[in-house]
């Protein structure tokens, strides 16, 4: 059966003068001028009812009230409007096990407690080390190779894929299949046919680990999984791809649009530069927030009718988050559209937020902090190969992204 994942590409999308940006980092004027009118807003959009939330706090309140469902087939007229022939496909019980990001408690909390045993402190220890050696190699290739580089390409791709491949235990003569079609499968987003293809090899393969696991038992995830729950192998299976597919284009825009965002702001490169140690933290959390790449990735179903900031949403609403406008907020955060790596932790939406909030939060920002500092310290006068208008910032698709970063750097 094809991945649940493939069922991004029906999700509801907004009119682009919602989703495209005013500048590169900016939201649309659109949505800036919504967020300043208020927490909710009615939007319609091929004919479907669909509220957007831009406050925090109102993102907040939904996202914690189980009357918000995270799985679209709980609504009857969703499930309706589906042709019967994908409905059967992707609605299948087995095509969706194991990818609890669509599942509701008490379903969800089952999952989220059998992985919480897995990430431990070793665990993440270990995984810092080897986050430690992946960003390393991946830097000396690029050196070696010499300016210019493409940061998507050569590091930022690549590098979220290799920590999920020791995750999940993927052997190291696989990685480099494992890495293409991780890639592909980033690069299909909109194309559901391709996505299917690439996501049902995906899925083959995904089969092929999990029994190899079942044999032997080694140090990772899928193998204490496979030994120590009660786990089938469809929902392994399932869970394995959702790792991929939540870890992976994720990371790479974290760590394409943070260098960007970095380049575009000098004096806030040099400080990061200066002082990695003092300001790492700070930084990747406002990263987080300023990028907001998960811009409208945040949807959940009304299970029954909820009264909100004055509004009614009906029993079956569509209600997106749109975290930039969310991260934008002036209530929960002073002039918001500066970046400003020191910036006190004010509350964001960028890792969600309730039963669903990113299971691999704290993996995202080792990540993130070890390749930031590694890059800014072994790449001297990093900075843009190409004018800056030539770097072409993706808006349309769930995640915002940027898909070629030409850079180049000091060579001594
Ligand atoms: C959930 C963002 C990295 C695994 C989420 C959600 C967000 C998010 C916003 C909530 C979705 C919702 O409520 O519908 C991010 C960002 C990342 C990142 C911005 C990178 C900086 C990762 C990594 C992993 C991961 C590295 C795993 C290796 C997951 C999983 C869920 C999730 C499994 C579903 C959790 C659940 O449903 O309980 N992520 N994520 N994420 N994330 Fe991440």
């Amino acid at each position: 059966p094809p991945p649940d994942a493939a069922l991004d590409a029906m999700r509801p999308v907004l009119p682009a003068d919602l989703m495209d940006r005013a500048s590169t980092f900016d939201p649309a004027p659109r949505l800036a001028a919504l967020s300043a009118a208020g927490p909710i807003h009615k939007i319609e959009h091929n004919d479907e009812p669909l509220w957007l939330v831009t406050s925090q706090d109102a993102a907040r309140a939904l996202l914690s009230d189980p009357r918000m469902s995270a799985d679209r087939y709980k609504v009857k007229r969703l499930r309706d409007k589906l042709d019967p022939e994908m409905r059967d496909k992707f609605a299948a019980a087995e095509s969706r096990s194991g990818s609890f990001i669509t599942t509701d408690p008490p379903e969800h909390t089952r999952y989220r407690r059998l992985l919480a045993r897995q990430f431990t402190m070793r665990r993440m220890r270990a995984l810092t080390e080897q986050i430690e050696q992946i960003v390393a190699a991946k830097i000396d290739a690029m050196i070696a190779a010499g300016p210019p580089a493409d940061l998507i390409r050569d590091f930022a791709l690549p590098v979220p894929s290799l920590v999920i491949c020791e995750l999940l235990g993927v052997p190291v003569a696989d990685r480099g299949h494992f890495q293409d079609d991780t890639i592909e499968l980033l690069d299909m987003a909109t194309d559901l046919e391709g996505l299917i293809e690439v996501g049902t090899r995906m899925h083959r393969y995904m089969w092929g680990l999990v029994q190899v696991k079942r044999a032997n038992r080694e140090d990772d995830l899928l193998s204490e999984l496979a030994h120590t729950s009660d786990m089938s192998d469809d929902e392994m299976v399932g869970l394995a791809n959702l790792l991929l597919i939540a870890g992976h284009e994720t990371t790479t825009n974290m760590l394409g649009l943070g260098v960007l965002a970095l380049l575009d702001h000098p004096g806030q490169l040099a400080a990061l530069r200066e002082d990695p140690d003092g300001l790492m933290d700070t930084a990747v959390e406002e990263m987080l927030r300023y990028l907001s790449i998960v811009d409208t990735g945040i949807v959940r179903y009304a299970l029954e009718e909820v009264r909100i900031g004055g509004v009614t949403i009906e029993e079956g609403d569509t209600v997106m988050c749109s975290v930039i406008a969310a991260n934008r907020d002036p209530a929960e955060c002073p002039a918001p559209d500066e970046f400003r790596i020191d910036r006190p932790r004010t509350r964001h939406l960028s890792l969600g937020h309730g039963v669903h909030q990113c299971l691999g939060n704290e993996l995202a920002r080792i990540e993130m902090s070890v390749a930031f500092r590694e890059l800014l310290r072994r790449l001297p006068g990093l900075r843009l190969a190409v004018p800056a208008e030539e770097v072409h910032v993706r808006t349309t698709s769930t995640i915002f992204g940027v898909k070629h970063l030409p850079i180049t750097w000091d060579v001594p």
